[in-house]
């Protein structure tokens, strides 16, 4: 595993986005994996900037998102397929043909997993994967107790990960996120299918984190901590901002 230590949120976007920048240029027809929340939002922007100035091209480029709530339309305000498409997809030139997102309406959860693994596999399998780091060791929405040979399938959204994306779906008057918004379940690539993914790259930013980076990527390899499955990927490149790897 590579680890690049960067200065903040700003220095570590700038270095994944270059990471993700030099895959596109060196294979324009890459298929990227690419992932939702806030750790991403500052490689999205860089990446728009770099394509405005004409340094990038997304036209032969691929892309299949981790994950979606189960049960929001695509164009609901908390759908990823729809914070994709504000944050990055619009933004650039890459073809709708060319995006993959779970279907949150899909009527039948089991075919609607095994369609999203045939997308995988029509693609040619994940060039690049982009990775956030929930704080209880979740990547895509794989919890801790998930098995680490399990490809996309649907999940009951833990606890604690509702109360850190309940923000997203408003505010009670003390400030408390609505977590009776919130989606119970999700879909998500497994971590079989994350793993078989050719390059994989993490990004962290904050001390919140910071002992959640120590237990994934030196602590024991276990599904109590799903990222620790990423020690075991002969590809991985993790960006953390100072902060995040303060515990280290
Ligand atoms: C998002 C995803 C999640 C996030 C993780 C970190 O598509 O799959 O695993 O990457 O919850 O979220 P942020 O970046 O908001 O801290």
């Amino acid at each position: 595993m590579r680890i690049y230590r960067a200065k903040d949120y700003e220095d570590m976007s700038r270095k994944a986005a270059n990471i993700l920048s030099a895959q596109v240029i060196l294979k324009p027809n890459s298929v990227l994996g690419l992932a939702t929340g806030e750790s991403p939002l500052g490689v999205y922007r860089q990446l728009v900037e770099w394509y405005r100035k004409g340094d990038l091209d997304f036209s032969g480029v691929t892309a299949i998102n981790l994950d979606e709530y189960q049960g929001l339309a695509p164009d609901a305000a908390q759908s990823y397929r729809r914070f994709m498409w504000e944050n990055f997809f619009s933004r650039i030139n890459i073809r709708p043909e060319n995006l993959h997102i779970p279907d949150g309406l899909a009527e039948d959860a089991q075919a609607e997993c095994e369609r999203y693994e045939a997308v995988i596999r029509g693609a040619g399998g994940i060039d690049m994967q982009l990775l956030g780091l929930g704080h209880n060791g979740h990547i895509g929405f794989n919890e801790p107790g998930a098995a680490f040979e399990k490809e996309t399938h649907r999940v009951a959204l833990t606890q604690s990960t509702i109360e850190a994306n309940s923000r997203f779906f408003g505010r009670s008057a003390d400030g408390q996120g609505l977590a009776e918004q919130m989606p119970s379940h999700a879909y998500t690539m497994g971590i079989r299918s994350i793993m078989q993914a050719r390059r994989i790259l993490v990004i962290v930013s904050g001390a919140r984190k910071a002992e959640i980076v120590k237990r994934a990527f030196f602590g024991a390899i276990t599904p109590e901590v799903p990222a620790s499955v990423l020690q075991l990927h002969n590809d991985v490149t993790l960006v953390a901002d100072a902060t995040a790897l303060e515990q280290l």
